[in-house]
């Protein structure tokens, strides 16, 4: 059998760390220093370990064939779930001042909670992984397990790789954090509203989308 090792496939280097931070720009809503460098090297470490260049690179899909959004890529949806989770705390923190949210925990759990798809959607990762699926399963590791890898891997923190790995189906099995239930509402909410105003391939939205029914986008004037 073939082996197959899953680190880096290039250096990481201060080009891909700009990138990061020109594709992704709420990374800089992270206040602290420390924390703020560690996301953008998650990210770096993460495309390093794929055959993406830069986050604008990636599909604009959440899973590997659905849902799919008709323009945009992954940046598209990353921004947006960091946007809606800071929402979404406002509105409980701003209704019931005795809310206690941790506003870098969160930002940073919402930048990373996908930081494993470079790899899940890896063109060549996905053609090994069809070719024999018997060797290390297809996928190896969804995206939520590779990311939890990869934020362990820089150095971030427990809370961060926690969201990592708690936003999507694994989610179901665990306990989760105030802050990994909010980028999981805000991540799902995403795809969900994604979907119902037209946003998506048409097809795409699978079986956890059952009782959308897509309004038409407005047609160009
Ligand atoms: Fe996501």
């Amino acid at each position: 059998m073939t082996l197959n090792y899953c680190g880096l496939r290039r250096a990481v280097t201060s080009h891909t760390r700009e990138a990061v931070l020109a594709d992704f720009p709420e990374i800089r809503l992270i206040e602290d220093a420390a924390l703020r460098a560690l996301t953008v090297e998650a990210w770096s470490y993460a495309l390093c370990c794929s055959d993406f260049e830069r986050i604008t690179d990636m599909p604009a899909e959440g899973n590997p064939g659905s849902p799919v959004l008709k323009r945009g890529t992954q940046a598209d949806h990353l921004r947006g779930v960091v946007r809606l989770a800071l929402r979404l705390a406002d509105e409980f923190r701003s209704a019931w001042d005795d809310v206690v949210i941790d506003q870098d925990v969160l930002i940073a759990a919402a930048v990373c909670h996908d930081v494993g798809k470079p790899y899940e959607f890896d063109v060549k990762n996905r053609a090994r992984w069809a070719s024999d699926p018997s060797a290390s399963g297809q996928p190896a590791f969804r995206h939520s397990v590779f990311g939890m890898h990869v934020c362990l891997t820089v150095g971030l923190p427990e809370e961060v790789a926690h969201v990592a790995v708690g936003h999507s189906m694994e989610g179901q099995f665990m306990g989760l954090s105030t802050e990994c239930v909010l980028v999981r509402q805000a991540d799902h909410c995403w795809w969900q509203i994604a979907g119902a105003v037209g946003l998506t391939v048409p097809g795409t939205l699978g079986p956890n989308h059952g009782l959308t029914r897509p309004r038409a986008l407005r047609s160009a004037p």
